[in-house]
């Protein structure tokens, strides 16, 4: 018998919850479980069998396993022979992550980076870094989870506005005084994209620092992928751009572009970079190669804004309510989780696999199935997608989903991304 076996081989005993936890559990297998979701579980539907098409990854302009990046990440594990496992704060001189945040910031068009070890990371450690509990942080009702997260830690007040409504954010100012102002530059759920000039103008009138998380648009957008940002002529307005490498750059990091002077402080200021060990050698030499790549990559970009434009057309066409999508994100929004685990199932046995948003990524009568659309999609699996969605109109009742009778209006309440 080996070790594993026997190992595997010894009876399991749990240790038994106090009260406190077996209540806590008890109510999500209760409420969500079996009230919910009838016994099941609304993030897992059928399994994609061959030929199925997943609208699924962030890997908007098909990276993963690309030569160029795999050959760079291969050479690093066979060459490197002192792979530090420790977090970024003993980092100095002259080494791979700050010859790459140098690259980096140079393509964002910013005086410095600095890496972390996710876009999550990157965000609740700046954000815990520029603010604190005299500093109101206003934040888009839709913006991502890991930023409302690093308002919680910094112990700062939130003040949320409304999506995509700079007046009400001027509003919210006027009331609370000066402070940091976070959005995303382009929403997870909805697929909107931010109106960032009219916010940078309020930014400014009112003495405030912007933070913008172009987690879904660095790379996707902008000259050379450089973010919608540069794109729109606004990096010496914008104090911080964010960014998750785990989307276009289809790695595992995230990256903070701002001043020289902030990049120096977050290095020692923020909890992940201290308290959390820092990216393997391998992983930077990937990302540094991805970087060259997505850098050269217009026809990819081109293909990926052609084929989001014909699905968001299409589905539009077709009576699917995307009014607010303006992205490669088109969010079917079925409304209550039941209806969507309906529209899931519909989809999937057609071949068709989009992700399950709901709460709390989504407010609770608000849950979604995203199409994620990339650089790869051929023409006929376009077509197979919107004759798929076609034929499900009524089996899935799109005429009664609340955001098919809502027609035009925006959406007005929380949505966390
Ligand atoms: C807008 C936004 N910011 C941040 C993140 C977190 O990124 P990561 O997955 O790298 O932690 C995500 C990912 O879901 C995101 O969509």
């Amino acid at each position: 018998m080996t070790n594993v076996a026997r190992l595997r081989a010894r009876p399991v005993r749990t240790v038994e919850e106090p009260d406190f936890l077996r209540q806590q559990v008890d109510r999500y297998y209760r409420e969500r479980v079996e009230e919910t979701w009838d016994g099941g579980h609304i993030m897992v539907g059928l399994e994609p069998g061959p030929g199925a098409i997943r609208l699924v990854s962030n890997d908007y302009l098909c990276m993963t396993r690309h030569p160029e990046i795999v050959d760079a990440q291969r050479a690093a594990l066979q060459d490197v022979d002192d792979a530090l496992l420790m977090a970024a704060v003993f980092l100095h001189g002259d080494n791979p992550q700050s010859r790459f945040e140098r690259a980096m910031a140079e393509w964002m068009e910013a005086e410095a980076s600095v890496l972390s070890q996710s876009g999550w990371a990157v965000n609740t450690g700046l954000i815990q870094s520029i603010a604190g509990p005299d500093v109101p942080c206003y934040i888009d009702l839709f913006a991502h989870a890991s930023l409302w997260e690093g308002i919680r830690s910094a112990g700062a007040q939130a003040v949320p506005f409304r999506h995509n409504a700079p007046e009400h954010l001027e509003k919210q100012l006027r009331r609370e005084g000066p402070g940091v102002i976070i959005v995303d530059s382009v929403y997870s759920t909805s697929g909107s994209v931010a109106p960032l000039v009219d916010i940078v103008e309020v930014s400014e009138r009112h003495g405030c620092v912007l933070v913008v998380d172009e987690a879904h648009s660095l790379g996707t957008h902008g000259p050379e992928g450089r973010g919608l940002v540069v794109d729109l002529g606004l990096t010496d307005r914008v104090h911080f751009r964010t960014a998750s490498l785990a989307k276009a750059f289809a790695g595992r990091a995230g990256v903070v572009a701002c001043s020289e002077r902030i990049a120096e402080y977050l290095k020692y200021t923020a909890n992940p970079a201290i308290f959390s060990s820092g990216l393997l050698p391998h992983e930077i030499a990937g990302l540094d190669a991805t970087l060259r790549v997505i850098a050269a990559a217009d026809d990819r970009r081109a293909r990926l804004h052609a084929n989001a434009a014909y699905l968001r057309e299409g589905l539009s066409d077709l009576g699917y309510n995307l009014d607010l999508c303006r992205s490669q994100i088109l969010g079917l929004e079925a409304g209550h989780e039941r209806s969507t685990i309906r529209l899931r199932d519909a989809l999937e046995s057609r071949g068709v696999f989009g992700s399950v948003f709901c709460a709390p990524a989504t407010p609770k009568h608000r849950s979604l199935i995203r199409f994620t659309v990339n650089s790869g999609l051929s023409a006929a699996e376009l077509d197979r997608i919107l004759a798929v969605c076609a034929e499900i109109r009524d089996e899935v009742d799109l005429a009664n989903w609340p955001s098919t009778r809502r027609g035009g209006a925006s959406l007005k309440s929380v949505a966390h991304g």
